[in-house]
């Protein structure tokens, strides 16, 4: 069957069929748990091989991982460089995980029949705006993580516009964190414990996202068939000072005791990457096709009791 859905950036295909294989690719990440526990619970039969059997990076890899592929509905990629301050010194290898191999991913969704789902960042943008980042603003990136990145999203333009791609959903996303995983919600939780006081930055404004929630968005989306570049994020915006300050609120909440969180500016934590300032992604689109997100606090209130 084929259905048109509204896409603001990018093309149209089929919806997702319902009994062939998913393949996740990152799945031991911190969205890639999410997505593996979401598909375990849709009873969705899911191929989830290891950096071993498939380095994205690697054409050769991927050709010969491919070789064995059955014909599968979707690849979700959720494999990326993610370090954003070691991308500075290593920008050649973030750039070939994170750019040049969609490449490699778009062929092999191809001869798979498989849409490809791949994860952009607000990171692409240059973040003096004072208004959400539209889909098709330009791509300023400020640092070598964004760059790389900014590398995918072209790779993915330019196979939609040569005909040479078969259908790939790209959602960009922010400040994404999970029960499980290395991120800022638990590192901030263990410190307002174990500081007398902890000071975060309050000159970087951006939305908070659950990755549980991203990948039940990114889901609903695909179930809409939804293709090319979307924004997904958790509602409202805040800084980094405002999220650890309701995070240390929930500590307390919970019955142990958090230390004040101080507000400062980043250049008082000076860091090889730069960051935007402003990287509020304009999610009004996906709100428009699924309903408005649950505003961050909401999410954060959920996965916080959650965590380890
Ligand atoms: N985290 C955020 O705040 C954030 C914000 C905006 C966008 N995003 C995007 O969201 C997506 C998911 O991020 P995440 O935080 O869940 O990432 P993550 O936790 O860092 O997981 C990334 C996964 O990719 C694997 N990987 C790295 N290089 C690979 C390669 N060459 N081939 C195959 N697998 C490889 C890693 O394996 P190893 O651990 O073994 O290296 C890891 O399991 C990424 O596209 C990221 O850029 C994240």
């Amino acid at each position: 069957m084929t259905t048109h859905a509204p896409t603001p950036h990018g093309i149209t295909t089929h919806r997702l069929p319902p009994t062939a294989p998913i393949l996740l690719i990152g799945s031991d990440g911190m969205l890639g748990t999410a997505f593996g526990r979401l598909l375990r619970a849709m009873e969705r039969p899911v191929i989830r091989p290891s950096l071993t059997d498939l380095d994205i990076a690697s054409g050769e890899s991927v050709r010969s991982f491919g070789a064995r592929l059955p014909a599968c509905a979707a690849i979700i990629n959720c494999a990326a460089w993610t370090d954003v301050d070691g991308a500075e010194q290593h920008e050649d290898k973030a750039t070939s995980v994170n750019g040049t191999a969609m490449t490699h991913l778009l062929g092999l969704a191809r001869e798979r029949g498989a849409v490809l789902v791949n994860y952009g960042t607000d990171y692409v943008f240059r973040g003096e705006a004072s208004k959400p980042y539209a889909i098709d603003e330009p791509l300023q990136p400020l640092n070598a993580y964004g760059r790389s990145k900014a590398v995918g999203e072209r790779a993915l333009l330019a196979a939609a516009a040569d005909g040479s791609s078969g259908g790939w959903l790209h959602i960009r996303t922010s400040w994404l964190y999970a029960p499980w995983g290395k991120n800022f919600v638990k590192t901030i939780a263990g410190l307002v414990q174990t500081k007398p006081s902890l000071k975060v930055v309050d000159d970087q404004r951006g939305r908070p996202t659950s990755a549980e929630h991203l990948a039940h968005t990114t889901m609903r989306l695909l179930s809409h068939g939804a293709r090319g570049v979307w924004h997904a994020t958790d509602g409202g915006e805040c800084t980094w000072h405002a999220f650890a300050t309701e995070i240390a609120r929930i500590v307390r909440a919970s019955g142990k005791p958090a230390c004040e969180v101080l507000p400062c500016s980043s250049d008082e934590f000076p860091r090889p990457a730069k960051r935007p300032a402003y990287s509020v992604l304009d999610i009004s689109a996906t709100a428009a096709l699924l309903g408005q997100p649950a505003d961050w606090r909401q999410h954060l209130a959920d996965v916080m009791p959650r965590m380890a």
